[in-house]
């Protein structure tokens, strides 16, 4: 008898379960079909309070998409788009509360301050005080991979500069990015579309992964081409510095300026008392699960012994194309350090999803843009480097 009563009790259990279930089921589908409804995308209080539970996904040739993802923009919403370097997550710049929300969305310190994206120079000096070298860097790099600091003007709001004097402003040339700003009309606020401290997305499969449930729409426009994020130069002191390298590297902005240095401080970790000009400069950064070690040009033999001396570890090689190492677990980032900027966010990510310990990394040639890819590769790592 207690059997039957037993038996009786876990069928009605799962009988209760399953109905609870289907009601989950529908009540998704219907929110679903109602994110079709422009209306929606206007209830500003529905993205800024973070009240998102299903997000949506377009492409980047949905011309219809783009608008709507515009007035999700406009209305105070978030909006992860493509750029030609990284995705981003992206804001109206002049509303503070939609800023406030990327932090959230992100747990990105609030002091570490945003880029403004724009897609004509008129935008610029709405939010800026532009000098000679700023017109002068515009004219030859954008639209395209270089963010610019200036003074700001009052329009930008301090949460947006980290309570800065200065702003930073870019003009993305990817065109899905170009279009989303002209849809939103105004300034875009847009980090890089990833939970703070990870690797940055550059497809938005890796977006998704961070961010799907939290904000309204993501852009989808395949892989980023650079890959790593935009040089950043500082055009507020003396002599402009460079405060992150990226695809624009000293010597093209050399070209272009009379003079141009490197802010120290980019290749090795910043001692406890020195304060970093660029404030995103001082937090932990695309930083994979797995833990990375880098090893220089010249110690790759290295890379051997480390497999040796660890086998009962979940290792993974990361390295240049052609190169033989006794592990089973090989990634390769190709021949170049344009080919590893632009293969090196989305493979730290891969390496996690198979549940790797330990990445052994190849580090790219030591040219400008290898320093550049450098600079990243050290964080991820946490400098854990093997120098020559
Ligand atoms: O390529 C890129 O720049 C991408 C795409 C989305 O445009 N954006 C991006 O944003 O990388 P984010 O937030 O991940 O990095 C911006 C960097 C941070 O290190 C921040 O500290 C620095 O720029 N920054 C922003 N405003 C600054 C300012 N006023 N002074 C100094 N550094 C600033
Ligand atoms: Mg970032």
């Amino acid at each position: 008898m207690r059997k039957i009563f037993t038996a009786l009790f876990i069928i009605i259990l799962y009988s209760y379960f399953v109905f609870i279930l289907k009601i989950y089921f529908i009540v998704k589908i219907l929110l679903h079909f109602l994110f079709f409804y422009d209306k929606i995308y206007n209830e500003r209080l529905f993205f800024a309070e973070g009240v998102v539970l299903i997000t949506k996904h377009i492409n980047g040739d949905d011309e219809n998409g783009i608008l709507s993802a515009g007035k999700i923009i406009k209305s105070g919403g978030l909006v992860a788009f493509p750029t030609e370097t990284v995705y981003g997550l992206g804001a109206n710049g002049f509303d503070e509360n939609a800023v406030k929300s990327i932090f959230k969305a992100k747990g990105r310190p609030s002091d570490n301050p945003l880029i403004l994206h724009i897609a004509a120079m008129e935008q610029a000096e709405e939010i800026a005080f532009l000098n000679d070298e700023a017109v002068k860097l515009a004219r030859h790099f954008w639209p395209g991979p270089l963010t610019v600091v200036l003074p700001k003007k009052k329009a930008v709001p301090y949460c947006v500069t980290g309570g800065l004097e200065t702003v930073a402003v870019r003009m993305p040339s990817n065109e899905i990015a170009r279009k989303l700003i002209i849809a939103a009309n105004v300034p875009v606020a847009a980090p890089s579309a990833n939970i703070s401290g990870k690797p940055s997305p550059t497809t938005a499969y890796d977006v998704s992964q961070d961010m799907d449930g939290k904000i309204p729409m993501i852009i989808d426009g395949g892989a980023c081409q650079i890959g790593i994020e935009s040089t950043v130069v500082d055009l507020t002191g003396k002599v402009p510095a460079v405060l992150r390298p990226g695809g624009i590297t000293l010597d093209m902005l050399r070209e272009v300026l009379k003079d141009c240095v490197m802010d120290k401080g980019l290749l090795e970790p910043l001692k406890a008392d020195e304060t970093p000009k660029c404030p995103g400069m001082k937090y932990k950064h695309y930083a994979p699960e797995a833990e990375v070690i880098v090893f220089e040009n010249g110690t790759e033999g290295r890379i051997n012994e480390y497999l040796e001396k660890n086998k009962g570890k979940k290792l993974a090689v990361y390295c240049k194309n052609g190169r033989k190492y006794k592990c089973e677990n090989i990634k390769y980032w190709g021949d170049n350090a344009a080919d590893m900027a632009k293969n090196l966010f989305a493979d730290l990510r891969e390496f996690d999803k198979y549940g790797t310990e330990i990445i052994l990394c190849e580090a790219p040639e030591m040219s400008q843009l290898g320093q550049s890819v450098r600079n990243r590769l050290y964080k991820s790592a946490g400098y854990n480097v093997i120098k020559k």
